[in-house]
């Protein structure tokens, strides 16, 4: 790392700091100072020392990684190096998630193993279809993976051991292979059907596919360019660097509880609707504009504030075309020649085509992300709305624990502990109940 520096004047005292310059891979992104650096900048003697004020960390580095690099301006996204066009292209769901956890690409035996175990750990207790059988028919399916993945932490309590390498190694294998698992169930309760238990002989979505959809035949066979389609999708949502979740996934990971209760936190942070919950409010907002002729009139509405936006657009780091919703776009094509086309698109078109050319959504850089077309592929392949996000957090969980085992390899990270700049009352005594205005 080369260390280069920055002169930093307090005119409040007139006192120069030398403050040294840190680099990540690329010299012109991700330069950084080191935030501690500033607490000896005091004002006086009694002064506590600067601190920096970043609500939403909207220029704060919390860690350094290897895992994921994103440049939003650009439009580039890469993991582990490799441009996520090719990965889209070439590489499996799970030849991905190796990537992203074991920093390189496996090699066939390595490949092998690794589909093999994930495979035979995709059963689940039969104790959690207990735990599943208690939500109300109408429970939101991302409520129910929430809570289930929590409970797992009490199946193995060998997962608390999270300095054991082997340990650490068990446990990553169980949640990837399980979240599929625990989705099914949740979507099989929701629709009153009985649960559908894996099937080894099948792929990661191949199974999943079965898991959710199959009835009474001996074996489901998935059409394979739907379980194609679901594989490169899940590639897409693998891991997006320090975003909501994967810091939620960090920030309670950082007090080392065990990877299931962290996952579950992850998983929250990604069911708002400001992230993973994104694609199902997409759709939601699509039904409720109903037809392209009133495409104008919503945008006005969004235009004019109120509280309504343009769901499906803009990122707090992309502020080009997000190259995951081209890669989705394109997809979309191939989906629709098995499903037909959802009758929704034309609306998200007409949307995208006036924003692209409005100067609010070009002068705020606001383009299509990743969930903009993603819910109409899933809504096409007859995944209720209320399974977006989960279609979002199935992928997403090898991406918070790479990120997790990142965390605990570093010996640079500590407990997340904020500061925080106090604006209330100063000192006062305490008042009785009489004298209260
Ligand atoms: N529709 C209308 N206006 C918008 C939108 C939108 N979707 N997004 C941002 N703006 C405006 C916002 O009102 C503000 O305008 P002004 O400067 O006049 O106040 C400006 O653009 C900057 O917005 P911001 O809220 O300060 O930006 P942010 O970086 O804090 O928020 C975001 C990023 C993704 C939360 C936001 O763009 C948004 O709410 N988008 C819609 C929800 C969405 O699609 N989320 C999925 C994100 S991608 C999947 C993922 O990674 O989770």
């Amino acid at each position: 790392m080369v260390t280069e520096s920055l002169t930093i004047t307090d005119n409040r005292t007139g006192k120069s700091y030398e403050i040294p310059i840190h680099y990540g891979t690329y010299p012109d992104y991700g330069a950084a100072i080191n935030a501690l650096e500033l607490r000896q900048i005091k004002a006086s003697e009694e002064d506590f020392g600067l601190l920096t004020y970043d609500s939403g960390f909207t220029n704060t580095a919390s860690c350094r990684s290897s895992i994921t690099f994103l440049d939003g301006e650009k439009g580039i996204l890469r993991y582990r190096g490799y441009p996520i066009e090719q990965l889209a292209e070439k590489s499996s769901y799970l030849e991905t998630a190796y990537l992203l956890l074991y920093g390189e690409l496996p090699d066939s035996a390595q490949l092998l193993e690794w589909v093999h175990d994930i495979t035979y750990h995709t059963i689940i207790h039969e104790n959690i279809k207990k735990f599943m059988d208690g939500f109300h028919h109408d429970a939101h399916p991302m409520g129910m993976l929430i809570g289930t993945v929590g409970a797992m932490s009490t199946f193995y309590p060998d997962a608390k051991n999270i300095h054991d390498v082997d340990s650490r190694q068990k446990q990553v294998r169980r949640l990837i292979a399980k979240m599929p698992s625990l989705a099914a169930f949740a979507y099989r309760h929701s629709r009153g059907l009985p649960y559908a238990y894996p099937d080894n002989e099948l792929s990661y979505t191949g199974n999943f596919l079965n898991m959710l959809w199959k009835t009474t035949e001996v074996s489901y066979e998935p059409d394979p360019i739907l379980e194609r389609a679901l594989d490169v999708l899940f590639i897409l949502h693998a891991d997006h660097e320090q975003n909501c979740s994967a810091s939620a996934m960090r920030c309670v990971g950082s007090s080392h509880p065990d990877p299931y209760s962290a996952t579950a936190a992850a998983a929250a942070a990604l069911y708002g609707p400001l992230h993973g919950g994104a694609n199902e409010a997409v759709l939601r907002m699509l039904e409720q504009i109903g037809s392209v002729e009133r495409v104008p009139e919503f945008l006005e509405a969004v235009k004019s504030g109120g509280g309504n936006r343009l769901m499906g657009f803009g990122h707090r780091v992309y502020k080009n075309y997000d190259p995951r919703a081209k890669i989705i776009k394109e997809l979309a094509d191939e989906v629709f020649s098995v499903t037909g086309v959802n009758p929704l698109l034309d609306i998200a078109l007409e949307l995208e085509r006036i924003a692209l050319e409005d100067d609010y959504f070009v002068s705020r850089k606001l383009y299509p992300n990743v969930d903009f077309y993603s819910g109409l592929i899933y809504q096409a392949m007859g995944f209720p709305v209320g399974m977006f996000p989960v279609l979002f957090a199935i992928p997403r969980t090898v991406g918070w624990l790479a990120q997790w085992q990142e965390l605990l390899l570093d010996p640079d990270q500590k407990i997340t502990r904020p500061r925080q700049v106090y604006c209330g009352s100063d000192e006062r005594d305490y008042v009785s109940m009489d004298n209260r205005q």
